[in-house]
């Protein structure tokens, strides 16, 4: 494992019951307050994209609008991003998902990718993978093709990767 990914943990703050009961939030915002830390998780993924020939990278709001434009900058790809609904002025398109109670959605706006586009997909974290599956339909329908899927924290025990249809993961820290 590369020695950096180590710092990355110890950076990430865990709240317990936040939002709700029983739930262990991942506060990446510790992580932006130790420059080294953000620099690095930024590093590490642009390490791994810069020879794929990725030319969009799709941030999921809110926190893939963190992590996604610079590593959007250093690789030389457009940046998109996937908001919360009506957020976007634009025409949009837009994906449901399922929340634990009722559901939300993904917009994009049209126009923003083109057919043969490479996307990278960014967020924070991944834990049942229905964002990022949304993240992932949204894009296809306009003729993207998804490369891979990056996010600082996965919650293995979720199984969220299997919702990604069959597109690769790259995380950097596990939450067991
Ligand atoms: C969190 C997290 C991911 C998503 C992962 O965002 O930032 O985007 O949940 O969950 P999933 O894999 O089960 O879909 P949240 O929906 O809380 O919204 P926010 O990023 O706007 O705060
Ligand atoms: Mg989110």
């Amino acid at each position: 494992e590369d020695p950096r990914i180590n710092g990355i943990k110890t950076k990430i703050r865990v709240v317990p019951d936040f939002p709700k009961k029983g739930i262990m939030f991942q506060d990446i915002t510790t992580v932006l307050l130790d420059p080294k830390a953000f620099k690095d998780t930024i590093d590490l993924f642009v390490e791994r994209y810069r020879d794929k020939n990725i030319s969009v990278v799709a941030g999921i709001e809110a926190r893939g609008f963190i992590f996604g434009p610079p590593i959007a900058l250093a690789i030389g790809a457009k940046f998109v991003p996937l908001r919360k609904p009506k957020k976007l002025p634009g025409e949009t398109i837009f994906e449901e998902y399922e929340l634990e109670y009722g559901n939300d959605r993904l917009e994009m706006h049209i126009g923003a990718v083109e057919a043969g586009d490479r996307a990278l997909v960014v967020d924070d974290l991944i834990a049942t993978g229905g964002t990022l599956c949304a993240a992932i339909n949204l894009l296809e329908r306009v003729g993207e093709e998804v490369v891979e899927c990056a996010c600082v924290i996965e919650l293995p025990e979720l199984k969220g990767r299997q919702r990604l249809k069959g597109k690769p993961l790259c995380m950097l820290v596990e939450y067991r």
